[in-house]
């Protein structure tokens, strides 16, 4: 467990995947009835860009800095937009705290984190939210635990580092025993687009256990001249039962992102139906 999202905070699949997590919970937020989030792959929280590790990457710089000053049109750019305004411009918020500011009252927030000083950083984080709980251990083992949640009505965010060659395979398992437990849950799943084959296999794997609405949502940033081959340049989102008009909602995030995002000519997004397109 080497990785740290220090190095990562802020950048541009920070901004996509957090976009879309806005997007959703703004949907869960229209009915009055409770609802719950899971996160299983935390993070600390709250990561401060001045860091030694923030600086020494620069991904934020190509990321959320690339937003500062901008006028959102999209709703859910504008309330992403609104919540990271709200922190220091060196601070940064991470799902859980992105999550929390969005929760009213009745809503419940499950964030868990493997990394002992992480979850540490996001126990004291969460700790001024009363509907949040920060669990320790690992994040597949404790959603099954913690599926069907006794809401009924939720989202489920699968958002690991992706270190280990097996990942999308504890992934794809992951989802499966969840599914099994609250199919009618919204699951938003990040992956990182280096090679299709592995997005590819993942999707077949979600499409084995039954789903019947899935919807792809990816953002390539493209490529700088002389940018090393290593670095990620792509973010993929898949979403589970994605909200009715979440699709158009994106598009249009997405056409906003993309030119502040870019890097090189080849950049581009995609919104695309996998399954159940109405
Ligand atoms: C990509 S980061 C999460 C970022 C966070 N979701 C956000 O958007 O702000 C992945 C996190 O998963 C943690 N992690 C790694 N393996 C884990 C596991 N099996 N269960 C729970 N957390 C794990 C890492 O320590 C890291 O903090």
């Amino acid at each position: 467990m080497n990785y740290r999202h220090a190095y990562h905070a802020g950048n541009f699949a920070d901004v996509h995947k957090h976009v879309a997590l806005v997007a959703i919970l703004l949907h869960l937020r229209r009915k009055e009835t409770p609802f719950a989030v899971i996160d299983t792959h935390a993070g600390r929280g709250i990561y401060d860009l001045s860091s030694e590790e923030a600086q020494r990457s620069g991904e934020s710089e190509e990321g959320v800095a690339r937003l500062s000053g901008h006028e959102a049109q999209s709703p859910a750019l504008a309330k992403y937009l609104e919540i990271v305004r709200s922190f220091d411009a060196q601070n940064y918020p991470g799902s859980p705290l992105i999550s929390d500011l969005l929760l009213r009252s009745q809503d419940r927030l499950a964030a868990i984190e493997k990394h002992p000083e992480e979850y540490a950083a996001l126990r004291a984080a969460l700790s001024p939210f009363a509907n949040a709980r920060a669990m320790s251990g690992d994040g597949y083992a404790q959603l099954s635990r913690l599926l069907p949640p006794p809401e009924r009505r939720g989202l489920v965010l699968i958002d690991p580092p992706y270190e280990e060659a097996d990942e999308l395979y504890r992934v794809a398992a992951a989802f499966a025993d969840a599914y099994r437990r609250f199919a009618n849950g919204i699951y938003l799943i990040w992956l990182p687009l280096k090679e299709n084959a592995p997005a590819d296999a993942l999707i077949g794997e979600l499409r084995n256990a039954g789903v019947s609405k899935l919807l792809s949502l990816t953002l390539d940033v493209g490529r700088a001249a002389n940018e090393p081959p290593g670095n990620l340049s792509a973010s993929g989102l898949l979403i589970v039962n994605p909200p009715y008009a979440l699709n158009a909602e994106m598009r249009n995030a997405g056409e906003e992102l993309l030119p502040l995002l870019h890097r090189g000519p080849e950049a581009s997004f995609a919104v695309e139906w996998l399954a159940g397109a109405p």
